[in-house]
């Protein structure tokens, strides 16, 4: 694997399933990152992410080395041979060479502004790490995808041992307009599984045609609900009235009388979560939300052994 951004970086979408499973099982099974360092540098808070990769490095045996880049860093500019006589102080170009000197992988995160969706969806910041880095990028969420959050998804579905599961990607409600990484990803990650994906949403929330293709979109949630075997909730803004929350008039909040209509659904969500918006209390607190976020650890490890593996 040269470098972790989307389902095009990996062929092997089962294997690298099957190979978290077994590191979630046997963590220190591989010393592959003995003498190696890792990267991470975070444009935008994070949680589960920074530790996970953490965790996961560490059972490798990989160094890490962690930057705020918007808190502790000169600020970045972006623009390719723009006078730099504003507020960037250093460019991302000379900044990205200068990292992958010291590490043997580099991870990033960054989140869209959710203005103008061409250059979010140019991947801008990301595209500017790949130009520069001397050494494997990985994404630890992108403007437009998070694929280690869908990897780890995966990984979650896989355990319940499902075949041909029924998946319901579910818009749910927030007070901001937050990215579409996560569900553009989860859909682009499910599609080539045998589970049967279903999109519910408001109409407006429809996703980029690039992630919806072949994808059933149903309006009402409680019919999209019908004999699920798991609910995946997740707000996003809108793709077509970019960056916008649309006014939704029926309630989303994912509830446990919407959770019987499946055919005992598990509820899953990428976390953070907004409880009592996104799904009441008693959703999450009976969910796999957990279990998702430890599988974190295995799907990254997972990753960056493959990684390590490709380049010696
Ligand atoms: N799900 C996820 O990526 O969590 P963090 O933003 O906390 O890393």
């Amino acid at each position: 694997m040269k470098n972790f951004t989307s389902t095009n970086d990996t062929e092997d979408i089962p294997g690298l399933i099957q190979e978290a499973i077994q590191l979630k099982a046997n963590p220190h099974q591989s010393n592959v990152g003995q003498n190696k360092t890792l990267g991470l540098i975070f444009f935008n808070p994070s949680l589960r992410t920074r530790l996970s990769m953490q965790k996961a490095a560490d059972n490798l045996g990989m160094n890490v080395i962690v930057m705020n880049v918007d808190k502790d860093g000169w600020k970045i500019e972006f623009e390719e041979g723009t006078i730099m006589d504003g507020e960037g102080q250093e460019h991302v170009k000379d900044a990205v060479r200068v990292i992958s000197g010291y590490v043997d992988v580099l991870g990033v995160r960054t989140f869209p502004e959710l203005k103008n969706r061409e250059e979010d969806y140019s991947e801008k910041v990301l595209q500017q790490f790949l130009n520069y880095s001397e050494v494997p990028v990985i994404s630890l969420e992108s403007a437009t995808l998070h694929p280690l959050q869908s990897l780890a998804d995966l990984v979650t579905m896989e355990e319940y041992k499902i075949r041909s599961p029924k998946v319901v990607l579910s818009w749910a409600p927030h007070p901001k307009a937050l990215p579409q990484s996560v569900p553009n990803s989860f859909l682009q990650w499910v599609k080539r599984t045998e589970a049967n994906i279903v999109l519910a949403c408001p109409a407006g929330y429809e996703l980029a045609g690039e992630f919806m293709e072949g994808i059933p979109v149903v309006h009402d949630q409680k019919e999209a609900f019908d004999q699920a075997d798991f609910i995946y909730a997740k707000n996003w803004s809108s793709y077509h009235d970019y960056g916008r929350s649309l006014p939704v008039e029926e309630d989303w909040t994912i509830t446990i009388d919407k959770m019987k209509l499946t055919r005992q659904g598990k509820f899953m969500h990428c976390l953070p979560i907004r409880r009592n918006v996104v799904a009441t209390d008693d959703v999450i607190d009976h969910s796999i939300v957990y279990q998702q976020a430890k599988n974190r650890e295995c799907a990254a490890q997972a990753v960056l052994k493959r990684i390590l593996e490709s380049h010696g």
